[in-house]
């Protein structure tokens, strides 16, 4: 993105207008500079929050939640935005990749939450699969879905295909035989009688049998049995991520368990729907914006605790194979914000999204950051920084102004 340390900027209502730089500025004065504003091809700052980078024949393909201004910005009231960069730093507005719908009966109508949506490319079948953490218009955050849409170009239209609860009538790997017996799940569904795992109707979340609910399962004995009580009509899916290894194989990596856990599970062949492969990654260990990479085998997981739009302090992870186990690294972040003087205790004011690998380099990852401004969400800003290699993982610094030509 173009640095606006030369550049006036203006201010409108419900948009943001970026006189546009010196329109002869040369690739090399161009760097990355987290937090500022990032104005698109026609000066607009780039609306792509919550999002993902796709790299895919010589192009970055960058996807994220369209925002609006006002308090209401963060529902969907447009959609996915996309935006194509041969360099990372100059983006050009590709449009809106899914639209949400008018229809009532849709998933995606209007006004629904629309959350962290990220493209990956299906070399087998050619097309462009997105997925989407959705939560259905009047039900807050209740709905916990992943949302499927699919693509025959990278920029779009994509239309969606469905939304759903993953790995319905599927144990984790990593779940014990005392708790996927026949007979312990009879007697566990016999305990929690009423209160098995389903789906609150919209405007059912004042009513006192979802107050029941939520108290018995925030209950400190049942917290880490959610997934049980979800095995049949499938898992939560909050904040997520996709990834795909050196095989080609995908995962969906995904805040579950009311946020209590994160689930990792492989994708089908066409990366359409869930293999039912699945396992927990740190139970109880509250991780949301998860974001995952590997590099020489080992599997490298960066989230942050859960504090809604409020910053706090990130975390680190390393496995030495994709279902884990996941040992804790610590936090990654270091340096401080100049622009808030926030430092690694509140991840500089920002949320991870995703880790963007940079093609044909070694060693040479870029960690992305939402700065959200939940009272005005159009505002929001990005903080991309280069990810370094230390002893026993990985770290970021903060850095005003980088240029990846240069750093890796
Ligand atoms: C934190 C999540 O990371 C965001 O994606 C969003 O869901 C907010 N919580 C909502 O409070």
């Amino acid at each position: 993105m173009k640095s606006l340390r030369c550049g006036a900027v203006c201010m409108l209502y419900g948009t943001i207008s970026l006189a546009v730089l010196a329109a002869n500025a040369r690739a090399e004065d161009l760097f990355i500079d987290s937090g500022s504003l990032w104005p698109d091809n026609n000066g607009v700052h780039v609306n792509a929050h919550g999002g993902g980078v796709l790299f895919h024949q010589g192009t970055y393909f960058w996807y994220g939640e369209h925002k609006v201004a006002g308090p209401s910005g963060n529902r969907a009231q447009v959609g996915v935005h996309v935006y194509s960069s041969k360099d990372l730093k100059r983006w050009k507005d590709e449009g809106i990749a899914l639209q949400v719908s008018d229809n009532p009966k849709s998933d995606i109508f209007k006004g629904c939450v629309l959350e962290r949506p990220k493209v990956i490319y299906n070399r087998k079948t050619g097309k462009y699969v997105m997925w989407f953490h959705l939560e259905l218009i009047g039900c807050g955050y209740s709905s916990a879905r992943a949302g499927v849409a699919v693509a025959d170009s990278p920029t779009g239209p994509f239309t969606f295909l469905h939304s759903l609860r993953p790995n319905a009538g599927t144990w984790p790997l990593n779940a014990t035989q005392e708790v996927t017996d026949a007979k312990a799940m009879a007697r566990f569904e016999q305990e929690h009688k009423g209160l098995m795992g389903q789906e609150f109707a919209p405007g059912e979340q004042d009513s006192n049998t979802y107050k029941t609910f939520m108290t018995h399962w925030h209950d400190e004995d049942n917290r880490l049995e959610i997934y049980r009580r979800d095995f049949s009509t499938g898992q939560f899916c909050r904040d997520m991520t996709l990834f795909v290894d050196d095989d080609a194989t995908a995962y969906h990596l995904f805040a579950s368990e009311e946020n209590q856990t994160l689930h990792i599970s492989r994708l089908s062949d066409d990366y359409l729907s869930h293999s039912g492969q699945w396992a927990r990654v740190q139970p109880g260990g509250k991780n949301e914006a998860p974001a995952i990479f590997n590099r020489d085998g080992k599997y490298y997981l960066l989230s942050s605790g859960c504090t809604g739009w409020a910053p706090n302090e990130a975390r680190s992870f390393v496995a030495d194979t994709i279902f884990g186990p996941y040992e804790p690294l610590g936090n990654p972040c270091r340096g401080t914000n100049p622009q808030n003087n926030l430092g690694p205790e509140k991840t500089f004011g920002g949320q991870s999204t995703f880790v963007l690998p940079m093609p044909g380099k070694k060693d040479a990852f870029v960690a992305m950051f939402d700065e959200w401004r939940p009272k005005n969400p159009i505002d929001g800003r990005y903080y991309w920084l280069p990810i370094v290699f230390t002893e026993n993982g990985f770290a970021m610094e903060w850095s005003d102004a980088w240029s990846p030509d240069e750093s890796f």
